[in-house]
């Protein structure tokens, strides 16, 4: 899939974007020397130990070890797939991103698929458009012709292939497609046939506005479950994916607050009644992958659910999914409807502002969890008390550090009486010295990432060049890569390996040497160089020496001056 974009693509946008840029977008950045940080993104930590070098447009956490370049860092944290990461970063500093070998489109690249159920989403709405039954349903759910637009709302007919038909026109690789997307099923004697009959269509959209999959809902008393969703794909896993917040998005440049109910109707209604806030899971618990997406959305996140059993239980899914990603600055709420009644059904009654009531009421996290673990234990009794410790601890030891878990430990020990004892977090190591840990020949690749221009004080034929070492042959080639490049960063030479099994050990090596003052730096690689070429001499003294009878003169010249040299020098030993 990265070959499809040419290298030179990528070369040209990593000298044109700026990581830091790119993170301080999301992740607030502090100067610290030539350096920024933060606390890292990637795991939960107190004190910073995510740095981001504007030289070496890399980042690297001494935490959690997580590195790499600005492409990288896009994939990561908004779990992009490479060429959507590189399509994102492409439009910041606009640039278009070319396309080699168009025709042959390998079967990673997924643009196929998205513009065949954005074709099948038209259809379905083109479908609700003709359709005088599908719409006197859509007036009795009270939908207004505008939400049915914004949500792209549609009808699946009665009939097999009607979709196929339309849709696949009987294109073998389209119909592969529709069946890889889940909107075929088969059946007896592998016949394929319309997955979604006579419902009401919802597509569901990605976070960049893609449909992905659909959920339909069954309009009359016809036979199957009352509401139908995709099946998992490769380009919808329901664990992950909300249906609605791309709406949500879209009305809110700044979002301060999101609500998750559990059904498409709920959402559509809030959308309509003024409230664009809302998202729904899609039939399943919450996860801590939609947790995480809600957070990187938005710092206040409101659950609501039914007040009965079903809706405490996936309320307490909703919270244990919520617990890890619980970091300073982000509250959760929990939202209990009265029995028989859900989001849709209020605010149909209630209003906009009767429901922004009943949020603004949500109960805090804290109380859900203490009042939820105190149910049925009488806290008036020692024994109470310890069993709630003994519940609450656990939990509370799942919150990532920071004051918000400090809190939450004195609130149990207020309680409960009994001391926390949730454990200290481990400090963040320090940034970790290149020599003495690695050969010498990783010092050079890891120092020459770190400080590229020195390379172009050396001529070639490099006497070290002969050496018999592992890693010398890669060191070769950065230096020629380096002097093809000039000017060119670490994080995009490093990108030229992209494909190759030395990538990771690069990027390793890269984050050893991220942090640093540039001339010490300099200097060191001139010393390990230096040491290389003397180990490189001492090598080609040893092949003289054992030859000695038969060495030409230009060869015993070459030995007469190799031979004052010493055989070790300092750092030698780690070669
Ligand atoms: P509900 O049964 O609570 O329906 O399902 P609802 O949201 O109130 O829908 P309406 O108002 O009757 O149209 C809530 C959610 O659970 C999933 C759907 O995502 C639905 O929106 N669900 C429900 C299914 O996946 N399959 C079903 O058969 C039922
Ligand atoms: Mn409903």
């Amino acid at each position: 899939m990265r070959g499809l974009i040419p290298e030179r693509f990528i070369d040209e946008l990593l000298t044109r974007v700026d990581i830091v840029d790119v993170i301080q977008h999301r992740v607030p950045l502090k100067k610290a020397g030539r350096e920024w940080t933060a606390c890292c993104p990637f795991h939960n930590e107190r004190s910073p130990s995510f740095y981001v070098s504007p030289s070496k447009q890399f980042y690297h956490c001494f935490g959690c070890g997580a590195h790499g370049s600005a492409l990288k860092f896009l994939m990561e944290y908004e779990r992009l797939e490479f060429p959507d990461a590189v399509e994102e970063l492409a439009k910041t500093v606009g640039l278009t991103v070319p396309r080699e070998g168009g025709q042959q489109a390998p079967r990673e690249d997924r643009s196929d698929s998205y513009s065949l159920l954005d074709e099948a989403a038209s259809w379905y709405q083109q479908q609700l458009a003709q359709d005088s039954e599908a719409q006197a349903y859509c007036r009795q759910r009270g939908l207004d012709p505008d939400i049915i637009s914004r949500f792209r709302i549609g009808w699946a007919p009665a009939g097999y292939d009607g979709l196929s038909q339309a849709v696949g026109r009987q294109q073998a690789r389209k119909l592969e497609l529709l069946s890889e997307t889940g909107m075929l099923a088969s059946g007896d004697h592998g016949r394929r046939y319309d997955r979604f009959r006579q419902r009401l269509m919802f597509p569901i959209m990605d976070r960049r506005g893609r449909v992905i999959a659909f959920g339909g809902r069954l309009t009359g008393s016809e036979q199957g479950p009352k509401y139908l969703n995709s099946p998992e794909t490769p380009l919808f896993h329901k664990g992950r994916e909300l249906f609605a917040l791309w709406q949500v998005k879209q009305a809110n440049p700044k979002l301060e607050r999101i609500v998750v109910v559990e059904g498409y109707m709920d959402a559509i209604a809030m959308h309509q009644a003024g409230l664009p806030i809302a998202v729904a899971t899609l039939g399943t618990a919450t996860t801590p992958e939609h947790t995480e997406q809600l957070f990187r959305a938005t710092a206040d996140v409101v659950f609501c659910f039914d007040g009965d059993r079903a809706g405490r239980a996936a309320a307490w899914k909703a919270l244990e999914a919520t617990l890890p990603r619980m970091r300073d600055g982000r509250q959760a709420g929990f939202l209990f409807l009265p029995d028989g009644e859900d989001p849709d059904s209020l605010i149909r009654q209630e209003g906009q502002a009767g429901f922004q009531q009943r949020i603004s009421q949500a109960m805090p996290l804290s109380d859900y969890l203490f009042n939820e673990l105190s149910r049925d234990v009488d806290t008036t009794r020692l024994e109470g008390r310890a069993r709630l410790a003994e519940r609450a601890r656990p939990l509370i030891a799942r919150l990532p550090d920071g004051a918000f878990r400090d809190l939450m430990a004195e609130e149990l020990e207020r309680r409960s009486g009994a001391r926390a004892q949730l454990g200290v977090a481990p400090a963040p190591p320090r940034p970790a010295r290149v020599e003495g840990q690695r050969t010498l020949v990783r010092s050079v690749i890891a120092l020459l990432l770190a400080q590229p221009e020195v390379a172009r004080e050396w001529q070639p034929p490099y006497p070290f060049a002969q050496l018999e070492l592992r890693g010398i042959s890669l060191l070769l080639e950065l230096i020629e890569l380096i002097q093809r490049r000039p000017g060119a960063h670490a994080a995009l030479l490093i990108e030229h390996f992209a494909e190759r099994p030395e990538y990771a050990a690069l990027q390793k090596l890269m984050t050893a040497t991220l942090v640093g003052d540039p001339e010490t730096q300099k200097q060191e690689l001139r010393d390990a160089i230096g040491r290389l070429q003397h180990q490189a001499h001492i090598q080609r003294r040893h092949a003289l020496q054992a030859r000695l009878g038969q060495l030409n003169d230009a060869e015993k010249e070459e030995l007469r001056q190799l031979l004052p040299l010493r055989e070790h020098l300092r750092g030698f030993a780690d070669a």
